[in-house]
């Protein structure tokens, strides 16, 4: 899933990339002399990937600031996945150069899958950076960081077929103490033609199970109610035990990492529509707190367009596997990524997505129009041909059409009893609470004295919009 929205969760609605960027910090380390300041975009990965990096620096010295203006580092997470990601990251690179030019001796380090794809380039076409570290090498930032303290400017965009960070205990920098990522995988060897992961985030590698349940149990120790095991394609999660030979693949994880403790919530993400299995499925259904909720990406409703975008799947192909999600876990929610305008898209074939977009019954969708990027299948041997206005309506007209299909999966909700876990004040006010159900649908209640970010309480919800539900608490765990 793509993190645009910091919630994310939200409604139907076009992205805005200007709205990315998180800040993340803890208040609790202890002070030391240099502090990093990280600014991350992108999807959760990425977010996950700045967990890794705190932890790195954090053993080398450094604490975490909120403060641009009183970082000793600045080090940017970012985003190639569309053209306007990496605009808004020379962007804020403009900004850190300004107060960088106050403060001798600051520096600035780009980090991820805009580093990997540009490489030595940033430096020189970028002055401002002094360090460029691709999303595997993260473990030699602080040599890095040493070596640009002495003014060599150094990159290290090194893919590796190993790397998976597995003994690295991440630093929750921005985390509210109840909800948490896990990485469990990196890379992908999917070749969808628009991507442009596979060049950036390398060839797909599953992370020790053992170490994934450690930090499961790890997080629900320290008061964490719910995970999200992440990865490109988390179905086809596959690790060989080194010393028995067992293989655990997706299902068996989800069940392993459930069994932690009853009261800590499994969400995961990103499936892919060919690789879902009946087996993940039947584990979903298995258990009540692994979530019914399934990010479905499928791109296009058009079995042309799909095979031009190299999904290895057709429509009926799409279709069959919403109606087994529906059999087999009837009350889940499935949530889509859509992109429009795709090279030669005809306007049947576009009405093809929007008609997917009613039949499957998303409860929500993040929606794009198609970006060319550099280096893709689909840059070198398709034209990119569909004109921007005619993308632009076309995402208008799915953006509707979401909106609506959101609205009605949200009235439906009406009058219905949910488990919800309290993750904290609602945006628009303290006097209310906001938490998820299990299908992860953010729900605004009013705060009860008996309870607190954490726990498990039923609301009953009596209002919808296509974004939000609102409900009152009608049993609490207190
Ligand atoms: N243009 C537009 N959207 C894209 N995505 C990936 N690559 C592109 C691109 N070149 C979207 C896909 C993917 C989500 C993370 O971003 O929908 O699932
Ligand atoms: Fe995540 Fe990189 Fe893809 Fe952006 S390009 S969505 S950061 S994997």
């Amino acid at each position: 899933m793509y993190n645009d929205n910091p919630t994310l969760t939200g409604p139907a609605k076009i992205v805005d990339e200007s709205k990315q960027g998180e800040v993340f910090f803890k208040d609790t380390l202890k002070a030391s002399k240099k502090h990093f300041y990280i600014e991350s975009y992108g999807c959760q990965m990425n977010f996950s990937d700045s967990e890794i990096v705190g932890s790195i620096l954090s053993e080398v010295g450094f604490s975490p600031t909120r403060d641009v203006e009183s970082a000793d580092l600045i080090l940017i997470n970012t985003c190639s996945i569309r053209e306007k990601a990496e605009e808004n990251v020379r962007q804020r690179l403009r900004v850190f150069d300004k107060i960088k030019k106050s403060k001798p001796g600051m520096l600035v380090g780009v980090l991820g899958c805009m580093a990997e794809r540009l490489k030595a380039k940033f430096l020189e076409e970028e002055r401002l950076v002094d360090m460029v570290v691709g999303p595997d090498s993260y473990r030699d930032l602080p040599s890095l960081v040493a070596g640009a303290e002495e003014g060599e400017k150094g990159v290290n965009v090194f893919l590796s077929r190993e790397e998976t960070y597995a003994d690295i205990s991440p630093l929750r920098l921005g985390s509210n103490g109840v909800t948490g990522f896990i990485s469990i995988m990196r890379g992908c060897d999917n070749m969808c033609s628009f991507c442009v992961v596979p060049y950036t985030r390398g060839r797909e590698r599953s992370r020790d199970f053992f170490s994934i349940v450690a930090e499961a149990t790890d997080l629900y120790n320290r008061g964490f109610r719910e995970v999200t095991l992440l990865g490109q394609n988390v179905d086809s999660y596959k690790w060989t035990n080194p010393e028995s030979g067992n293989t655990v693949n997706f299902a068996n994880l989800l069940e392993m990492v459930a069994k932690v403790h009853p009261d800590l919530r499994i969400r995961f993400s990103t499936s892919h529509p060919k690789d879902i299995t009946d087996e993940v499925l039947h584990t979903i259904a298995a258990h009540e707190n692994i979530c019914n909720y399934i990010h479905l990406p499928v791109q296009s409703g058009n079995s042309r367009v799909l095979d031009l975008m190299n999904r290895t799947y057709d429509r009926a192909w799409y279709m069959e596997r919403v109606k087994s999600i529906y059999r087999i876990i009837p009350d889940c929610a499935i949530s889509s990524d859509i992109i429009t305008g795709f090279c030669t898209e005809t306007e049947e074939e576009h009405q093809d997505t929007l008609s997917m977009i009613e039949w499957a019954k998303y409860s929500m969708s993040y929606m794009f129009f198609y970006s060319e990027r550099p280096g893709t299948l689909a840059h070198r041997k398709y034209e990119d041909d569909i004109p921007e206005k005619v993308k632009r309506s076309r995402l208008s007209e799915i953006v509707r059409v979401q909106m609506q299909v959101s609205f009605k999966h949200n009235q439906k909700d009406i009058g219905n009893t949910f488990k919800v876990l309290i993750e904290g004040d609602s945006k628009k006010s303290d006097l209310d609470f906001k938490g998820r159900n299990s299908q992860n649908k953010m729900i605004v209640f009013p705060k009860s004295k008996d309870c607190k970010p954490g726990d498990y309480v039923w609301v009953k919800v009596y209002d919808a919009t296509s974004a939000t539900l609102k409900g009152k608490i009608v049993i609490g765990d207190g």
